[in-house]
């Protein structure tokens, strides 16, 4: 594959440093952009292909000084991050003559209605708008919106679906919605592979995951490794969905009674489009998927 130069914007991130590595791995030369004071940049490698460059994201000369010669960016900003935010990074990628922008999805179906209407995801659905018509007013320009569905292992770690360290869990609806999962390594490789396939990847959705599985499939497979028992919860989506936005009506909603059930909602919700199976890109883009084995030996990582 002929090595690109490739930035990645919020590199210091949980989605960024693996993202990092593969870029690195596959020969690319790759740029991590931290803000100005950020501390961010001592969690990175130390590789001759790395460059690390402090920006300011709100000035549109520091981007474009620093995008200078790239053909790709990649926006890896968390979900957190204020609408517009990737804005002026659009902007620079385009003055800079860049051919490809991932914005910060790594997520969900922000194609599906219902999700794209969660306020979680307002930031997402508004940095797309704005690169569509980035796209249409600038004929070098294009983007790939990749959706990996929830992370997989960063998942299992952070509690996101089920809580193996803990043996716990709160079973949303049942536990038995069947959700698209994808690891940060697969994802990574997924970005190296689609800049590999510029043509067919281009200003569109691409739909990947390593597996499809439930809550209950989880615990299963815990159940299986360990033979502990689990604590478990009961509850709706309905219900989670009803108290985020009972929270986000007071005054200073706090992001940890909002934020978190809204991207859950997402993944474990009917009719957000959370099981990706029937349009994926896997076979695009090389990606093989978990097999049960593979998939019990990451869940005994986290037990
Ligand atoms: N599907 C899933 O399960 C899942 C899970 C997590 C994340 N994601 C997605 O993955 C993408 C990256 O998320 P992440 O969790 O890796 O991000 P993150 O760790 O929250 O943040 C990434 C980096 O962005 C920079 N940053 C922080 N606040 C910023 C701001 N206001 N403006 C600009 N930069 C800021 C920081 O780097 P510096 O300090 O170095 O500047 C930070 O290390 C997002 O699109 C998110 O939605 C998906």
């Amino acid at each position: 594959m002929t090595s690109m130069k490739v930035a990645i914007a919020g590199a210091t991130g949980a989605a960024g440093i693996p993202m990092i590595q593969e870029l690195l791995a596959a020969g690319h030369l790759v740029t991590a952009l931290t803000r100005v004071g950020s501390s961010g940049a001592s969690k990175l490698p130390s590789h001759p292909n790395l460059s690390i460059v402090a920006v300011d994201y709100e000035s549109i000369s520091s981007l474009t000084n620093a995008l200078e010669g790239h053909q790709a960016v990649v926006a890896c900003f968390g979900v957190a991050t204020p609408i517009g935010s990737q804005d002026v990074l659009i902007d620079a990628s385009v003055v800079a003559g860049v051919s490809r922008f991932f914005p910060a999805e790594f997520g969900t179906d922000t194609d599906n209605s219902r999700c794209a209407n969660l306020p979680v995801f307002a930031n997402k659905v508004h940095a797309l708008e704005y690169l569509k018509k980035k796209v249409q007013a600038n004929p070098g320009f294009s983007y790939t919106a990749l959706c990996p569905g929830a992370f997989l292992d960063w998942g299992l770690k952070h509690a996101f679906f089920v809580d193996p360290k803990t043996h716990s869990a709160t079973i949303y609806d049942g536990g038995n919605l069947p959700f698209s999962t994808t690891t940060l390594t697969t994802i990574s490789k997924a970005v190296v592979s689609i800049l590999a396939h510029l043509e067919e990847t281009q200003n569109r959705h691409l739909y990947i995951h390593d597996a499809v599985v439930t809550q209950n499939q989880l615990i299963a497979i815990a159940k299986k490794i360990d033979g502990k028992d689990w604590d478990l919860a009961h509850t709706t989506t309905s219900s989670a969905e009803a108290s985020a936005y009972e929270e986000l009506e007071k005054e200073k909603p706090d992001p940890m009674k909002f934020l978190f059930p809204l991207l859950q909602v997402s993944v474990l919700a009917e009719g957000y489009g959370g099981d990706f199976s029937a349009h994926l890109d896997n076979k695009l883009l090389g990606i093989e998927g978990m097999d049960d084995a593979e998939l019990a030996s990451l869940m005994a990582r986290y037990l």
